[in-house]
């Protein structure tokens, strides 16, 4: 099957980002470590990311006609954004939903998410591990 990784702003940065919080890994290397899981699964990948809101929501679309399942990393727009949490309910397939810090420990303003109301499961604070983990988890949720 085909898994969907979505991924919002300011991860394009990821490695020279806050790295004391968000590690030295880059996001090339997350997306080749996520291909390398769902290849062993015997599932395929397609792994974006943008810094725009509406650009998530029409990958989200488009991942209806295509994806079995989402992977989303929403970044700052998984606080604020009523708007891909709707996109999310137009989906019917699992949506697994990944930060890489532990957001329940940083501010307050972190603490809700809007995708948890209808991700399938969460994965905060496993650091880049966390989306090769939720890869596995959804081709096994596939198969
Ligand atoms: C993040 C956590 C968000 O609060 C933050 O805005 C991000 C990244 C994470 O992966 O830990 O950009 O989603």
């Amino acid at each position: 099957a085909l898994i969907t990784i979505l991924n919002g702003p300011n991860l394009n940065l990821l490695g020279q980002r806050e790295p004391e919080k968000y590690g030295a890994t880059t996001l090339a290397d997350i997306e080749a470590a996520c291909f390398a899981q769902a290849q062993s699964q015997g599932h395929q990948i397609e792994f974006l990311q943008s810094n725009y809101e509406g650009q998530i929501i029409d990958w989200i679309h488009a991942a209806r006609e295509k994806s079995q399942g989402i992977v989303i990393n929403p970044a700052a727009f998984t606080h604020t954004s009523v708007a891909i949490l709707d996109a999310l309910y137009t989906f019917d397939g699992p949506v697994l939903e990944v930060h890489i810090t532990n957001v329940h420990q940083r501010e307050e303003f972190r603490h809700h998410s809007f995708v948890s109301k209808r991700a399938t499961g969460v994965i905060a604070g496993f650091g880049a591990s966390g989306y090769r983990l939720a890869v596995q988890h959804m081709a096994e949720l596939l198969d």
